[in-house]
């Protein structure tokens, strides 16, 4: 049932913050210990786990790769993201001690089942990120995470996509918490984070008339590009997947640091670029994307940027008035020219959240010491 709204698809964006309050559900125990109950393998065996790889396609594949900085940083095992297509195809070199992580939505996508079979016949460990309980994915892996974000019928994942994050960032905590590389506080502290994402990603959904209103003016560019570092360049792709596969408009992501190394020469006037900043202090990386902006804009780009609350470095001129937002959530502001020729000429503002894409990002640079 679409429950009045007009497609699933959009139902399911607004499903996002009781999805992942449900992905998150009795996972925290009140001893302070992380647990994931169905979790089948025992926690020698987690510690015996030298390399993961991570596989999926299409939006899952995005979600291992946001995942993998934090995996990698919380864990210290090495993790690798490959495309399940790829992956079964290949001679991969795999071990005993190797967990493959097999993230699905439906739990039956073909490349990715014959991804984990490939795996599980050379002796390696397949945990599945799956939402649909007692799919083939699932039942054919050593060990699952359920996602429980409920049916997803729109096929261009989204709230699955939400959920696919939050369970890797909870299985590379569990991890740490296995191995020892993390205290128990520093891993409530991100438990707690995530559970703030739900009231985020509601805020970014109250702002969708200006969602609607930006989506307007972008219905009719011929492409778009989206910029990112860090776990900001793949939801930097995951954006772009998302207008190929619904709207039909050419776009790709880039990671910022490959601007000078290609992509630059496709940045002329008026073309549309969305920009995910991550929040600032603590790394470089905030001040690199704030130069990648400037860059595109020095050659006419129209940015939108994805970025924190307040933060006026990404703006393009001091003239830019802010609108207040809630004071956690990220938060993308643009400058727009509107589709109305007499709102163009008083160069129009839109400002735009969209949490989905922006949580990620946020959670981890948070992380970063
Ligand atoms: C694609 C969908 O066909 O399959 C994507 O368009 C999805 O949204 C991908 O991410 C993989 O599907 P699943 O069910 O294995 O996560």
């Amino acid at each position: 049932e679409k429950d009045g709204y007009d497609w699933f698809m959009r139902k399911e964006i607004f499903e996002q913050p009781r999805a992942v309050t449900d992905a998150l559900l009795g996972r925290h125990t009140e001893s302070g210990r992380l647990q994931l109950d169905e979790v089948r393998m025992s926690e020698e065996e987690l510690r015996d786990v030298d390399r993961i790889v991570i596989i999926g396609c299409g939006t899952a594949n995005y979600a291992g790769l946001v995942a993998k900085y934090a995996v990698e940083h919380w864990t210290r095992i090495p993790c690798e993201v490959e495309l399940a297509h790829e992956f079964r195809y290949r001679d991969p070199i795999l071990t005993r001690n190797t967990l493959v992580v097999a993230i699905s939505q439906s739990g039956e996508t073909a490349d990715t089942l014959m991804a984990i079979r490939h795996a599980r016949a050379q002796n390696a460990k397949v945990l599945a990120i799956c939402n649909t309980n007692g799919s083939t994915i699932p039942r054919e892996s050593d060990a699952v995470i359920y996602t429980h974000a409920g049916p997803e019928i729109g096929v261009a994942s989204t709230k699955g996509f939400m959920t696919q994050m939050v369970a890797c960032y909870l299985l590379g905590l569990y991890l740490a918490q296995v191995r020892g590389t993390m205290y128990g506080d520093e891993i409530g502290a991100v438990v707690a984070e995530l559970g703030r994402i739900p009231g985020h990603v509601q805020g970014e959904l109250d702002k969708s008339p200006e969602v609607y209103e930006l989506a307007a003016a972008l219905a009719e560019r011929p492409a778009v590009l989206f910029l990112g570092r860090h776990a900001g360049f793949p939801i930097a792709l995951e954006g772009a997947l998302k207008l190929k596969e619904l709207a039909y408009i050419h776009a790709e992501g880039f990671a910022a640091g490959e601007l000078k190394h290609g992509p630059i020469a496709l940045v002329e006037q008026g073309l549309p670029i969305f920009c995910i900043v991550p929040p600032r202090g603590r790394d470089q990386l905030h001040d690199k994307m704030v130069s990648a902006i400037q860059e595109v804009r020095a050659r006419g780009a129209r940015t939108i940027v994805l970025a924190e609350e307040g933060d006026t470095e990404v703006l393009p001129s001091s003239a830019v008035r802010w609108r207040r937002c809630s004071a956690t959530t990220w938060t993308s502001r643009a400058t727009w020219p509107s589709p109305s020729r007499s709102s163009e000429r008083r160069g129009r503002r839109v400002i735009v959240g969209v949490g989905i894409d922006v949580v990620g990002v946020d959670r981890f640079a948070e992380t970063l010491e």
